[in-house]
This record gives C-alpha cells, structure tokens and sequence, in this order.
C-alpha cells in the first residue's frame, strides 16, 4: 500500500493539532510527518499516538518530497506558501478560505461532493466550518426535493477563532462573574456570559464575510447557484462545537417524517430527535465527535414547503481536520495521491 509523506503548516494551532490527531487515529497512511508553524513555535513538539514531530518553520522550501500538505494557518500563509507546496508536487488541502472560490479549486466535503477532488490543481480548498455543518445535513433535501430558500442563524464556538479564541472565554469567565471589565481582543466585545452578533468583518451589504462564506460555499458545493440563502452569524461562550438553526423553502411539501428519513439516509448525519424526551443535540454532547448532528425537525407553520431544522457539528473536526483528512482518504482510494 502506498505510504505518502505529510506536512501540516499550522499544526501547533486548535485545528493543525486536531488533523495531525486525525490522521493518527484514523490510520492515514503516512511515512513521515513534518509539523510546521510560525518561528515562535521551532523546536516545540506537536504529538498523538505516540507519533511525534518537531515544529519546523514554514517556508517555501517545506514542502520538498511532501505528497500531501494540510494547510492550517491563515489565509496569508496560505497565498503566501500554498502554491509554493503546490509546485514542490505536494497536493495542498487548505483550511482558510484564500483559494475557497477560485474556479479551479474544487471546495470538498466528502459526502456531498468527494468527485470534485479529484479535478484539481494541486490545491484543492476546505469549506468554512458552519458551511461543512450546513451542507451535510442539508444536501439530500437539494437533491431529493429542491430547496428554494434557505435561513440560518449559527450559534458559533470560540474555538472557530483559535487557541487565542478559547483562552479569551477562558480568561474573562472570572472577571466577568465579579463584575470586573474586561478587553475584547479576538472578539469585539465581551464574549463570556454574552452573545455576539458578529463574525468576522462587515461587508458593504452589512452582511459578514463568515455570512456570505455560508452563502457562496453551499452554492458552489452543491453546484446550485439558485437557491437564495439569508444567514445570520452569532458568536456564542460555547468552547467547542458550532450550532445552526436552518430554516429551508422547499419546492414540494415535506412531512416531518419523510424528512426525517431523508436525513436518517444521509451520509455523516445523526438524527437525534425526540421532543417529549428532550432529545436534541447541543455543543457540549457533539464536541468530540465525527458527524453532523440533527434535531428539532418540524414542518414550518409559516409557510407551506418548509422544514425547519437544529444542526450542531464539531467545527474543530468535522468543520475542518476531519473534513480535510476525509479528503486524503478519499484521494487515496482512489489512488490519486502522486507518488
Ligand atoms: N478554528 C476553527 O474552528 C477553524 C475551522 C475551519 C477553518 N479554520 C481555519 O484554519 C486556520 C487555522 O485556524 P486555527 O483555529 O487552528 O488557528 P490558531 O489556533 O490560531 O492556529 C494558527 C496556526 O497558524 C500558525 N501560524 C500563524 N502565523 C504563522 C506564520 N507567520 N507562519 C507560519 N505559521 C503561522 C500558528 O503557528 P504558531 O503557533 O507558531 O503561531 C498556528 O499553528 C485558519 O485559516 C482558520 O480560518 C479554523
């Protein structure tokens, strides 16, 4: 079986060190690891499984002889670097959204659209984490029904903001419970105790980027460029795990049961719902965990085709390292990876 050399660019980050963990755990097929961050980070140790690599800086001359490099920091590094590793032969699976609407960069989230990865330049893009929560639930009702248009709300974790996202919940969480002020850094305002409507910056619609993220990700994944999508992106004091409250217009009436069984047929997705028991999923049972999460389905009383529906992904996993490491190991069944 082929063995492929692997590089992570971020992997002392919240996501670079979940997909060194992923890979491990699930077996990738590796002869070689190299872990690389900023110059602040060479010499420290990243490790899983008993299988550990020493922090390299990256430049454009970390990729000689990498067949597969994961690109976890930032989209700058990712401009900066990621052709560089494109060009040494490795095939770049990049976390930020720098390539994530270029024509010819295929946007993949394996069980809605794993063919797309094989058509590509040597980079091939990760979505945005609440776009991947999005789309697996969502794609067998485009599919199956049509779906006109769609409403989100997401309920998001620090974690979506990094290490310095979650140690900036972790720090204020005393000071704010004494009534103490604190200094919003990687957030605009407080965020223990407190909901933030705003993720990421403002665009002239007044939408966010991370709102038209959602918008011009599920269009291209889906190759469904009609349906009309509205979200709203909300930072919540949840550590791990983003939640996202979908409200779809379908092109036929659905019943909550047939979209329950839609859901229940679809790859990645965990249907947990039972109202009278008050069975649904939130953050702190999904954190951890490989799929997409599903419940509160309800037929909409507003409209006549609407289903509404609570969705709740690990963002850190299945809105990233997994997702990215999904991609791999379908490349490599399909031995596409170049040797
Ligand atoms: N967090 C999420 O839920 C999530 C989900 C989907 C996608 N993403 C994307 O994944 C990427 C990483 O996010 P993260 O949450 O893991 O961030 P993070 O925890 O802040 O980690 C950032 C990583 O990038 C490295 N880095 C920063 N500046 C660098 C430089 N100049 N040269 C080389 N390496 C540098 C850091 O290395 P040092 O430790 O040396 O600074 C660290 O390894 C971002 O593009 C983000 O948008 C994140």
């Amino acid at each position: 079986m082929s063995k492929y050399s692997v590089a992570i660019a971020g992997a002392t980050g919240a996501v670079g060190q979940e997909m060194l963990r992923m890979l491990v755990e699930r077996e990738f097929p590796m002869k070689s690891i190299r872990a690389l961050a900023s110059k602040n980070s060479v010499g420290k140790k990243v490790s899983s499984g008993g299988i550990e690599a020493k922090v390299e800086e990256l430049t454009k001359d970390s990729f000689k002889g990498v067949d597969v490099a994961f690109f976890s920091a930032g989209a700058d590094r990712s401009i900066e670097f990621g052709p560089a590793a494109a060009e040494s032969g490795a095939i770049v699976i990049d976390n930020s959204s720098a390539f994530r609407m270029e024509p010819d960069v295929p946007l993949v989230v394996p069980e809605v659209n794993a063919e797309a990865a094989l058509d590509h330049r040597g980079i091939i893009a990760n979505p945005n984490c609440s776009t991947i929560i999005l789309v697996v639930p969502l794609a067998p009702f485009v599919r199956k029904v049509g779906v006109k248009r769609l409403v989100i709300t997401t309920y998001q974790a620090v974690s979506g903001q990094g290490q310095q996202g979650i140690e900036e919940l972790e720090k204020q969480i005393d000071p704010v419970r004494e009534g103490k002020d604190v200094t919003p850094k990687k957030f605009t305002k407080t965020i223990a105790f407190n909901v933030i409507p705003q993720c990421d910056k403002f665009l002239p619609n007044l939408y966010t980027k991370e709102e038209m993220k959602l918008v011009n990700e599920t269009r291209k994944i889906l190759g469904n460029n009609s349906i009309r999508i509205s979200a709203t992106c909300v930072r919540v004091p949840v550590f791990r795990a983003h939640s996202e409250s979908v409200n779809m217009e379908l092109e036929r009436k659905v019943t909550r049961d047939e979209a329950l069984a839609l859901l229940r047929g679809a790859a990645g997705v965990v249907v947990e719902d039972d109202p009278e028991r008050s069975i649904y999923p939130t953050p702190l049972e999904v954190a951890g965990k490989f799929p997409v999460f599903v419940g509160r389905v309800r037929e909409d009383i507003s409209q006549e085709n609407g289903i509404d529906f609570w969705c709740v992904g690990d963002q850190l996993l299945k809105g990233a390292a997994l997702n990215a490491v999904q991609i791999a190991e379908y490349l490599h069944s399909k031995n596409a990876i170049k040797k």
